[in-house]
């Protein structure tokens, strides 16, 4: 039983990491979508998720670029305009279908920051239901506010635990686990505090996932990079990020784990495609494979083209195989700005 689990972590992990691929994060929760859709003057309806999720995952080409898909719950029920539920669409792409497990933020009261500590009660047999329908890895995000007394050290301890727990559970149901501690990129901080507070969060998680004795190798982490606030005065360089993000990963991620898929958090999507494609021009050796797990970053032109409407379905595809391209690229250092003029 235990290695039947261990094979099927192992056999997914070979077929989500490989250079050259990403893994795309298509899973708004409703909330999330309403705020897409509504940006695009679209209204928000189970049909027009729908219509969204089918624009971007039938895009002509996508398993070019893209090895896994995290889907939001609702999505794995839904079909393709052709009629076919989306995880098997997928599937008969040789796209592997993730989920997001987390249910979500949840307030503290008395504290300028959030938590993420909902949704490990009865993850277990939810990961089974969504085994049953074809999921083979998930998803599991925790936030870092950064400001003037947070992330607090309790709030630091809480996600890597819930992230550790997380991930345990998971394997135990031969479930490939993202583990997402994302520090928000929101605030007017320097790229300084960006490293002091992504090297404390990760150096947490990873003692988490030791004492949790989760299986370092068939996890998958999708970080943050080291960045500046988005308010802040004289932002750092795309050459400050790369080197400070491939810096600090280097110092505090265990070697044996097999990847690591930047999420874009509010980057622009060129920034996004420019400091991955930076990491890997540093000259830099990693013994991981770097990759992306973007949702804005890949999703954004794509939305602004298509408008919610059928006429606009094709553009809008094309432009999101064009960014899925460019960042396929930039896990080479293979992407140039010059490249940007091509669509
Ligand atoms: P962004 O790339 O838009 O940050 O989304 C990644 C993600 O999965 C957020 O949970």
């Amino acid at each position: 039983m235990v290695n039947l689990t261990n094979e099927e972590l192992k056999q997914t992990i070979k077929e989500i990491v490989t250079v050259g691929k990403g893994i795309l994060a298509a899973d708004e929760s409703v909330k999330t979508a309403t705020k897409r859709l509504v940006a695009i003057n679209t209204e928000s309806t189970e049909e027009t998720r729908r219509q969204y999720r089918n624009m971007i995952l039938t895009s002509p080409g996508i398993e070019k670029y893209i090895l896994g898909v995290i889907l939001f719950e609702e999505t794995l029920s839904q079909k393709s305009n052709d009629g076919v539920l989306f995880p098997e669409f997928l599937a008969k792409l040789g796209i592997v279908p993730g989920i997001k497990v987390d249910k979500g933020l949840e307030d503290i009261n008395d504290k300028d920051e959030q938590i993420t500590t909902k949704g490990l009660e009865g993850l277990g047999e939810r990961l089974e239901e969504y085994k049953k329908m074809g999921c083979r890895f998930a998803k599991w995000r925790v936030v870092y506010l950064i400001s003037k007394n947070t992330p607090s050290d309790e709030i630091i301890e809480i996600n890597a635990q819930d992230l550790a727990r997380y991930a345990k559970v998971c394997q135990e149901h031969g479930i490939v686990p993202i583990i997402e501690p994302e520090v928000l990129i929101d605030g007017t901080h320097s790229i300084d505090k960006s490293e002091e507070v992504n090297e404390k969060v990760l150096i947490k998680v990873f003692e988490a996932l030791e004492e949790e004795e989760v299986d370092i190798k068939t996890l998958i982490l999708k970080t943050s990079m080291i960045i500046s606030g988005n308010q802040a005065n004289n932002r750092a360089s795309v050459d400050e990020v790369a080197k400070r993000t491939a810096q600090l990963l280097k110092k505090v991620v265990p070697p044996e784990l097999p990847s690591i898929n930047f999420l874009s958090g509010g980057q622009t999507p060129l920034e996004a495609t420019a400091h991955l494609n930076r990491i890997h021009t540093l000259g830099k050796e990693f013994p991981w494979n770097v990759s992306f797990s973007y949702a804005r970053a890949l999703q954004g032109p794509a939305l602004k083209v298509w408008q919610g409407k059928d006429e606009n379905l094709l553009a809008a595809q094309k432009a999101f195989i064009f960014r899925a391209k460019l960042n396929s690229l930039a896990t080479k250092g293979k992407y140039k700005e010059e490249m940007e003029e091509e669509v």
